[in-house]
């Protein structure tokens, strides 16, 4: 036994070989079970994906950057759910792809932010922050209001998470431009965020 050791010992790469195989096992061991768990989430009572007006309004947030500065994540700490309500859980997000959580947080968590202003609050903030909170530094979307919704391309997105195995019917997404017609981006940003958070567990 102790000959096999110092066979290992003085054999650099033999070493670095046996290192590899019992680091990649203890890794498996870790991540296998982890991937398993992950598909086993069910979505949240009230959790479905996201009509095409919010769809629309979840991928102008991501193309605008807003992740930047705003995580949707509530941490299990007591004055995170005391500022912002029950902590995040896996279930509300399962349709969010690319999930939103975040850890920048130069401006306020907003995963429970829907119902916390009127839609004329959510306007008038996104195409000028300063006009309701004077000390703000976020950038103002001033391009938001006058951009229309372009609708195949909310039906194309929806066709695609449908592949990925999002319950969209055929229906909602023959449905979709003409849900998103008429509609400016600024429409579908505050759509968005108006149902942050509307699934949440209750209580804290
Ligand atoms: C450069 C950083 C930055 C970016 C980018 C940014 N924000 Fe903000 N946001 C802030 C800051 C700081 C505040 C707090 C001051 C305020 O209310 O304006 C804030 C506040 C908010 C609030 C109010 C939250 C509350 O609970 O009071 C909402 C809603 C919001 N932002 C949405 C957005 C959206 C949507 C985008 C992308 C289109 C965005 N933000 C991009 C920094 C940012």
């Amino acid at each position: 036994m102790s000959q096999f050791h110092e066979k290992i010992e003085k054999n650099v790469g033999l070493m670095a070989v046996l290192i590899a195989v019992a680091v990649s096992f203890g890794g498996l061991a870790e991540i296998i079970p982890l991937m398993y768990q992950a598909e086993a989430i069910k979505p949240s009572p009230g959790v479905v994906p996201y009509p095409a007006l919010q769809l629309a309004g979840r991928d102008i947030y991501v193309r605008e950057g807003c992740y930047n500065c705003h995580s949707q994540m509530i941490r299990t700490l007591r004055f995170e759910t005391e500022r912002y309500g029950h902590y995040s859980v896996a279930g509300e997000s399962v349709y969010d792809r690319p999930f939103q959580w975040g850890s920048k947080r130069t401006g306020p968590d907003l995963a429970r932010v829907g119902g916390k202003y009127s839609d004329d609050w959510q306007r008038v903030h996104l195409n000028n922050p300063r006009d309701v909170v004077p000390e703000s530094n976020m950038p103002a979307f001033t391009w938001l209001a006058g951009a229309p919704v372009d609708g195949p391309e909310i039906a194309r997105h929806m066709r695609g998470l449908q592949r990925l195995g999002d319950p969209y019917t055929d229906a909602e997404i023959a449905a979709a431009p003409a849900a998103v017609a008429g509609h400016t981006e600024l429409d579908a940003v505050v759509a968005y965020l108006q149902a942050l958070g509307k699934n949440a567990p209750k209580g804290d």
